[in-house]
């Protein structure tokens, strides 16, 4: 089985081939980056426009890296995302769909991180998943392909959206989590002391209080230049305040239901130090802890069309394919 994914529902023009039995034969990813970069976020209709100027070539390069080849299926991501960008993905996948007489796969962006580590190693279920990305941070029980609960979300900002926003208050540009995963490698992380937004009583998360203590750090020193040091020092603390907070409640939440499967997904899990104490922590508990590798944890086509290869297993193709930019989790397993 053959499936051509697209993803367009932010910043990254992207498509792949999976083949469900040889896994991943190829992954374009075109990045949009230079386009935002000026403004410190994304600008949709930049974006939208930007897709539609690649789609056509990224798809072509992608099936051309697979080596040509029979399409069995094209998937494509439904949402959530933005609505201008997810409508190219949409159109570019309807019509091809329909030009090969290949069944079209509507596919959950954030199921689709889950599974991104499914390309390199396999996932055991039950499992409790992080999903931290620059929109979402979703902590996830999945019983198997299709079958999930949302146990907690964020309040406010994701995870991703916290380092851009640090990183913006540093003068460190965008996106933020790159730079300040790289700063921090050369600060102390006990050099400022920000708070743990632990929440114990909930499975949510909230990192604005966070992001608003790095504010006021900032504010205490009046205006006076941060030295490069100073700088990192800020990066890693931050940093450990919110892998901290995030590593604590996906174990927790393990122990709770029992489950011994971790794993991470999403473009925050690029993180070193995420990745460093998830592992470390999960093995001490006696977990096992995945995670896909960094150039698979952005958007990108072949997280699509695995979850794509799950859904052609199981005849679970959905009949209404509307682009859904607040697209919950959909259960569609037995
Ligand atoms: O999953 P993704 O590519 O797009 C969304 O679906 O949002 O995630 C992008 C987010 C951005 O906020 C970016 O700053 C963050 O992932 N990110 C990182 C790292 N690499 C990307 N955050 C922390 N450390 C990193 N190494
Ligand atoms: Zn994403």
């Amino acid at each position: 089985m053959r499936v051509l994914g697209i993803e367009t529902s932010c910043d990254e023009t992207a498509a792949a081939v999976v083949d469900g039995r040889r896994g991943l034969l190829s992954n374009v990813v075109s990045s949009q980056l230079h386009l935002h970069r000026k403004y410190r976020g994304i600008v949709p209709e930049l974006a939208s426009r930007a897709h539609l100027q690649k789609i056509a070539g990224v798809i072509e390069t992608a099936c051309d890296e697979a080596g040509g080849g029979a399409l069995d299926a094209v998937a494509y991501t439904q949402g959530p995302g933005l609505m201008g960008p997810l409508l190219v993905g949409k159109v570019a996948a309807q019509t091809l769909a329909r030009i090969l007489g290949v069944p079209l796969v509507g596919v959950n962006h954030l199921e689709g991180h889950i599974f991104a580590t499914e390309l390199t190693q396999e996932l055991h279920f039950p499992l409790v998943a992080l999903i931290v990305s620059g929109g979402h941070t979703d902590l996830v029980l999945s019983r198997g392909p299709g079958r999930y609960r949302v146990l907690g979300r964020t309040r406010d900002d994701a995870a991703g959206e916290a380092f851009d926003k640090v990183a913006r208050m540093l003068g460190l540009g965008y996106p933020g989590g790159p730079v300040i995963d790289r700063r921090a490698a050369s600060g102390d992380p006990r050099a400022v002391e920000f708070p743990r937004p632990y929440m114990p009583d909930t499975w949510d998360f909230s990192f604005a209080g966070l992001k608003t203590a790095v504010l006021y750090h900032l504010q205490r020193r009046g205006g006076k230049k941060l030295s490069e040091s100073e700088i990192d020092d800020i990066c890693a603390s931050f940093q450990d305040a919110i892998v901290d907070t995030l590593v604590q409640k996906t174990l927790a939440a393990a122990a709770n239901f029992s489950v011994k499967d971790v794993a991470l997904g999403g473009g925050v899990a690029a993180n070193s130090r995420l990745r460093e104490v998830l592992a470390a922590r999960g093995v001490e508990r006696g977990l096992r802890v995945v995670m896909p590798p960094r150039s698979l944890c952005t958007d990108n086509g072949a997280m699509i069309a695995q979850v794509a290869v799950h859904r052609l297993k199981r005849g679970r193709l959905s009949n209404i394919l509307r682009s859904d930019p607040s697209l919950s989790f959909q259960n569609w397993g037995a």
